[in-house]
């Protein structure tokens, strides 16, 4: 059978019948605007698969940080054995609106972004609350390298070979209280490292939130690396989450703030659009964002279109979670 998705438009995140105020600072960023987004009285948040992008964007590869680093073997079970995205792919088509819109604007403007030293504060329902460094951190866990499909709720997908350890060893590691029943994450703040931060495009900070045991599970990653070395600022350096049974949005980038907290935490997506981004953004073919459909996906580097798969291919490990939810009602 031949998959007719229904595409969504170049603007895709964002919620319909909503108005734009900054039209001219689009105009700029070279975006086409449809529909866009108000969030808390203010514009707008777009997505932009249809925007062209110029392909001339360099990488660059400069001294790994994470050279030398003991590295472990990770659970056979998890990788797969599909055809990795391109290094060219993964580090060029992003999105990470604090460096632009443009899927290739992140790539030319992370150069502002400062890695080290960096700071991860942790606080909240654990026994000490404190500021560590991430070098420190990295000397508390031997990495792993994890092949994930990953799947934007944009209906784009990669496989990606990530490099980090359990986001679980870590919170284990800081002793959560009983009281502990999520794991909250924060973007760096920072307007002069993260320009986009002076358009009300999103609520800034970025912040994202997995119920206890969604971050406990082992597929739940803490990536430093990409390829075999450390990651570059667009992909969310120099730590981010990577969840791969989720949508991309979930996968908050530059994280310094990690909190253990009782109550239910506000997130980004889902507090600029609630009816489109669910808390629990678990990938589903069954539940269509109300724009779009997403019964099936466009990987990146391929032609054509492939069905996806419930939780993209991870339900084996993962459905058992969500056993007493409705996915409709939860999304
Ligand atoms: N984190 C921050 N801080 N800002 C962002 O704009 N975009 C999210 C997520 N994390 C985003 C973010 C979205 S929508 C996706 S699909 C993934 O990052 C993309 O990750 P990648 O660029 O490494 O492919």
């Amino acid at each position: 059978m031949k998959l007719r998705p229904k595409e969504p438009p170049s603007s895709e995140l964002t919620p319909e019948k909503l108005y734009l105020r900054r039209r001219e600072w689009l105009k700029q960023a070279g975006l086409f605007v449809g529909a866009s987004a108000v969030w808390g009285g203010s514009l707008v948040a777009l997505m932009n698969r249809g925007a062209a992008d110029p392909p001339d964007v360099e990488v660059p590869v400069g001294p790994d940080p994470l050279a030398g680093r003991a590295r472990a073997e990770p659970p056979a079970d998890f990788d797969t054995d599909e055809p990795r995205t391109p290094f060219e792919k993964v580090t060029t088509h992003n999105n990470y609106y604090e460096l632009g819109l443009r899927k290739t604007d992140p790539a030319r403007h992370a150069g502002s972004l400062r890695t080290r030293p960096w700071t991860l504060e942790v606080g909240g329902e654990l026994a000490r609350p404190r500021r560590l460094d991430l070098d420190e951190v990295l000397g508390w866990f031997a990495l792993e390298e994890r092949v994930y499909r990953m799947r934007c709720v944009e209906a784009w997908s990669m496989v990606i070979p990530w490099l980090g350890f359990p986001l679980g060893a870590l919170v284990k590691r800081l002793e959560p209280t009983s009281r502990a029943r999520y794991v909250e994450l924060t973007t760096l703040m920072d307007p002069e490292q993260l320009p986009g931060q002076r358009d009300d495009v999103l609520p800034w900070p970025y912040v994202e939130a997995l119920r206890m045991d969604e971050a406990m599970h082992p597929l739940t990653l803490l990536a430093v690396g990409l390829y075999g070395r450390a990651l570059p600022g667009q992909n969310g350096a120099p730590l981010r989450l990577v969840v791969p049974w989720k949508y991309g949005f979930k996968g908050v980038k530059s994280i310094v703030r990690l909190r253990l907290v009782e109550e239910w935490p506000r997130t980004t997506w889902n507090e600029a659009a609630p009816d489109e981004y669910g808390f629990y953004a678990n990938v589903n073919p069954a539940v269509d964002h109300p724009r779009w459909s997403q019964a099936s996906e466009r990987r990146i580097g391929e032609s054509g279109r492939r069905p996806t798969l419930p939780f993209i291919g991870y339900a084996e490990h993962v459905a058992g979670l969500y056993a007493d939810l409705d996915l409709r009602r939860h999304f």
